[in-house]
């Protein structure tokens, strides 16, 4: 499907602009037609020689270089292309893009195109983990900039995290999917999606909660919109931006989110992916709780109203695919099985939360599906590509029904 396709690589300073190279015969193999962009800090990791040989064309380098303007201007060479690709797409290039600086060549091509662009990031960890780069992130995806990456890993740099580019296979298979025509499998279907966790309240000061960072759910939402459906977001507290295009509804308590959950039907499609808090303290109290001669309180416990069950056996309104998450620390999919039928929903996420997987807070996820047919296991893979994969396999049941 890249066949005759052309791409505009911009390859900025990075450690990992070597696999850059690889990535121009790997796209070549498969028919397409690579010209590139080196920066003035990507020239430090490769030679425009060994870009230009690959090539087979020159390398464009200056933005005010009047034999470059004269043979293809800076608008021509971004607008000529099928698709922008940007890798490594370093914490810098990112940030000119997120503000629409304009004052090399790439940044230049990158603000006069008029095509899809892909950035495939690469950088230190903490520089990846830093609210500006997190910021810039989110600008260029509310932009329309498709982003493969980072991955985990041990970086050049002696650290550990995410911030390593994708693999060359990985590149590929998303300049795939930037070219495909966009895939709208869920248009005209609404779906909610819960996320984060639930807070309940102690005292005015005081709450019980849990380590759920949201982020699987928000990629959830964030996925189904890129599918084309309509979606209602209800999170609880999370130090995540609401997805864009996305309808966020912020909420606080289990309760909370059970009404605002009913207030969203009706839906197609419903995923629960919040770690509700399965109890509340039973007497909130109404001021704070003072230290005192009767030593630490008791605090007696009801349980929640369970809003995956309750919305799984709804007899009104059920939407016709309920999805679960199963949190688990031992027997998985054995836990996940008999949840799937004491809660009567369609499909149950499972995964492992033991301490030491990293699950809760980070990119990355091993779930298992389980349904009433059976089990499958996925690889670990980015919280994104578990969203996307999942969202497919949705659109697929809901086809099928
Ligand atoms: N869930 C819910 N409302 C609750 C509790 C859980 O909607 N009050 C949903 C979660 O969003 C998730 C699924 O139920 O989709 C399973 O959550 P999990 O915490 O794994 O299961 P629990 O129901 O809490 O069961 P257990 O405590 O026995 O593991």
């Amino acid at each position: 499907m890249l066949h005759g396709k052309r791409i505009l690589l911009v390859i900025g300073g990075g450690i990992a602009a070597y696999k850059s190279l690889d990535l121009i015969r790997r796209l070549q193999d498969r028919g397409a037609k690579v010209r590139a962009i080196l920066t003035k800090a990507g020239t430090q990791f490769v030679t425009p020689l060994s870009v230009g040989s690959l090539t087979g064309d020159k390398v464009f380098q200056e933005l005010f270089s009047l034999t470059d303007e004269n043979e293809m201007g800076h608008i021509e060479l971004s607008r000529d292309a099928d698709l922008l690709v940007v890798a490594p797409a370093t914490a810098d290039l990112m940030a000119k893009m997120a503000h629409g600086h304009a004052n090399d060549l790439a940044s230049t091509a990158l603000l006069a195109t008029d095509k899809r662009v892909l950035v495939a990031p690469a950088m230190n960890v903490r520089m990846w983990l830093h609210p500006a780069t997190q910021r810039n992130l989110e600008t260029l995806r509310a932009d329309g900039v498709a982003v493969v990456g980072p991955n985990e890993g041990g970086m050049a740099c002696g650290e550990f995290g995410p911030g390593r580019m994708s693999e060359v296979p990985e590149i590929i298979a998303a300049i795939e999917k930037a070219l495909a025509p966009a895939a709208r499998p869920l248009a005209g279907h609404h779906v909610v999606v819960t996320s984060g966790p639930t807070r309940e309240a102690i005292d005015p000061v005081r709450y019980i909660s849990n380590h759920s960072s949201g982020k699987q759910g928000h990629a959830i939402a964030r996925a189904a919109a890129e599918a084309g459906a309509s979606v209602t977001l209800v999170t609880g507290p999370v130090a995540l931006p609401d997805p864009p295009g996305v309808k966020t509804i912020h909420v606080e308590s289990a309760r909370d989110m059970m009404a605002a959950v009913e207030a969203a039907l009706p839906a197609s499609i419903a995923i629960f992916a919040a770690a509700v808090a399965d109890w509340r303290v039973a007497d909130i109290a109404g001021g704070k709780i003072k230290k005192g001669a009767g030593g630490p309180p008791t605090l007696a416990f009801v349980e929640n109203p369970d809003i995956l069950a309750t919305i799984s056996q709804r007899t009104t309104d059920r939407p016709r695919l309920v999805v679960g998450f199963a949190a688990e620390t031992e027997n998985v999919v054995d836990n996940a099985r008999a949840k799937l039928a004491r809660k009567g929903c369609d499909l149950i996420v499972a995964n492992d939360v033991a301490t030491g997987t990293g699950t809760f807070g980070g990119d990355s996820n091993t779930v298992h599906l389980v349904t009433a047919d059976g089990v499958e296991t996925w690889e670990r893979q980015s919280k994104d590509a578990v969203a996307a994969a999942l969202v497919s396999r949705i659109a697929e049941r809901i086809a099928a029904r």
